[in-house]
């Protein structure tokens, strides 16, 4: 189980990154992180997985108090960061150290996230979803109890985002580990999260929390979850421009 109590970040020139995020999440729950740009998300989730531990307050994953890089947290960022000298089955199995039937296990990895015959394959000649696909088994392979991704799909066409969440969702129903997902997508947050908080400020703070009450499988075009995103968008001041007034550089033309 991850908690936070309290967690803060203040950097040494002053500028802060976020403050006071609380929450305790159950095993194998989805949790969104939703804010706009600097509001702290990339910053809470370097303090989570251990990667920047000069935070106030409390990080636990089970009793274990964060305070440097944990073996049961794994991480996807936005951008695959492969080692370009390796190759996809290698890139996969280099967490495992020396493990003994490491090729084997990343060959079952490579698998899994749809990569069969791409093993011998340097990144240089992975299309973006493929390179993302193999940070994804990268970050697998630990078997990690908390699952960490900021952005990890924005970066891909609409179509192999989508099915990179369904991927994920996959796979999680598998390994059941608890996922903090940031992102910017409020589609792609209603669609995989069980619960999103919604962080806004600069420091960036918790200004609602949200339950996503549609069970899954969920449809892409559900109501329920468009109505939600409807409240995101007003959560966020978002939803509209008010009464034109700001539609001024907005030109439109019209072809007869
Ligand atoms: N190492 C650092 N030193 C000083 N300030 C930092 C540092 N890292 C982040 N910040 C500041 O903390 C704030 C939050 O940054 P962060 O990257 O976490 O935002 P974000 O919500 O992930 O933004 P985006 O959506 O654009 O990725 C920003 O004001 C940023 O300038
Ligand atoms: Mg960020």
């Amino acid at each position: 189980m991850l908690s936070l109590k309290n967690v803060s970040r203040t950097f040494n020139d002053g500028s802060t990154g976020f403050k006071n995020i609380n929450f305790k999440s159950e095993k194998g729950e989805i949790i969104g992180l939703l804010g706009t740009s600097g509001c702290g998300k990339s910053t809470l989730l370097r303090v989570v997985s251990g990667l920047d531990i000069e935070y106030t307050g409390s990080v636990k994953i089970n009793d274990d108090l964060i305070k440097a890089v944990h073996e049961k947290v794994g991480i996807i960022f936005q951008e695959p960061r492969l080692m370009p000298w390796l190759n996809v089955v290698d890139n996969i199995g280099f967490g495992l150290n020396d493990k003994k039937d490491k090729q084997k296990e990343a060959q079952t990895f490579v698998d899994l996230v749809g990569l069969n015959g791409f093993g011998e394959h340097f990144p240089k000649d992975l299309s973006g979803g493929m390179a993302q696909r193999v940070s994804i088994a990268r970050a697998l392979i630990t078997n990690p109890e908390v699952l960490l991704l900021d952005e990890p799909f924005s970066a891909l066409d609409a179509f192999t985002k989508m099915q990179l969440q369904d991927l994920l969702l996959k796979i999680w129903h598998q390994y059941q580990a608890t996922i903090v997902l940031v992102t910017h997508d409020i589609d792609e947050a209603l669609y995989l999260c069980d619960r999103i908080f919604i962080l806004r400020g600069q420091p960036g703070e918790v200004y609602k929390e949200l339950q996503v009450p549609v069970s899954r499988p969920r449809s892409r075009g559900d109501e329920e979850l468009a109505k939600m995103k409807a409240t995101i968008l007003d959560l966020l001041d978002l939803s509209q421009v008010e009464n034109g007034e700001s539609h001024d550089d907005i030109k439109t033309t019209t072809t007869k």
